[in-house]
């Protein structure tokens, strides 16, 4: 063997060994950095293009940005969440089934709502406590690879949940999951709280869906809608709340009312 060659071997021999070290330290750090049960990186072009397609704004504060963004991108790309748990799914003219062009409802967007047969989408949007549909990480987890319906809404028919498709999202990776609750974490909630001005401690809660429920924490109103509030006297009985654009509309015996500035009960125009 020339005096070259040996150089070259041993040279050979070196960069052999630097290369599985250097090998090995990659494979070390990915390991480190993969949070538990995860063991996929998240592809960067997933989080931009789910950020951006989101109908709503999203809330970061406090939120993991990947996983927001991928969320988003499963729910939005790939889940058709919308298509059943936003009704109706899209803004008024802007239906694409019917040529125009598209724009989800974002008033109503993932609040429930959606009749099918006995079983009514539920409101997806997060809760006072910010939880999504009022469920914890791990109850979120259990409900789409279970399809237990913690809320046990129809026990004569079935503890599981009907026509929701969890057979299928269930499939999914718990990081993956995890990333639909982060995102559902981060979008606007549609349970409503109104102040009535001149009512201390009032407060009415609107959860939007078709219809919307109303729920009073109101002196003196009563679960019908009936009042002996001085500045809602007349009112009568709240035939119809629904939302028009910003606004909360109330549809009552004594007329029609709308929310302005948070506050509800002011007489609109007839
Ligand atoms: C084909 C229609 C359909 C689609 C698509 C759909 N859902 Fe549902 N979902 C429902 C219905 C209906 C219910 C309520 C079922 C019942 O009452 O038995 C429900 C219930 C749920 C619940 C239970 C909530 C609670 O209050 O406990 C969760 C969570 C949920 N869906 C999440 C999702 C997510 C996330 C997606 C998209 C990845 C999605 N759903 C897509 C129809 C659908």
């Amino acid at each position: 063997m020339s005096e070259m060659e040996r150089t070259r071997r041993s040279k050979r021999r070196v960069v052999g060994g630097l290369t599985a070290t250097i090998g090995g330290l990659v494979l070390l750090v990915s390991v480190l950095k993969a949070p538990v049960g995860n063991t996929a990186e998240i592809p960067s072009d997933q989080v931009e293009r789910g950020l951006a397609i989101s109908p709503v704004p999203v809330d970061l504060t406090g939120k993991d940005r990947d996983l927001v963004g991928l969320g988003s991108y499963i729910v939005n790309a790939h889940g058709a969440c919308n298509d059943c748990h936003t009704n109706p799914s899209f803004a008024e003219g802007h239906d694409p089934f019917l040529g125009q062009p598209e724009q989800i409802n974002r008033f109503g967007y993932l609040a429930g709502g959606v009749p099918f047969g006995p079983f009514v989408s539920r409101n997806l949007t997060p809760n006072a406590q910010g939880k999504p549909a009022g469920l914890t990480l791990d109850q979120f987890l259990e409900t789409i690879h279970t399809g237990k319906d913690q809320k046990n809404r129809h026990p004569q028919i079935s503890p599981l949940l009907q026509v929701m498709p969890w057979p299928v999202y269930g499939k999914m990776s718990d990081r993956d999951l995890g990333a639909v609750y982060e995102y559902l974490r981060s979008i606007p909630s549609h349970r409503f709280s109104l102040g009535v001005p001149g009512v201390p401690g009032s407060q009415l809660t609107l959860t939007q869906g078709n219809p919307p429920t109303l729920t009073f924490s109101l002196p003196g109103v009563n679960r019908d809608g009936e009042t002996n509030v001085p500045s809602l006297k007349g009112v009568g009985l709240i035939l119809k709340a629904q939302v028009v654009g910003s606004q909360i509309e109330l549809v009552t015996e004594a007329g029609r009312f709308v929310s302005r500035d948070g506050f509800i009960y002011q007489k609109a125009a007839p």
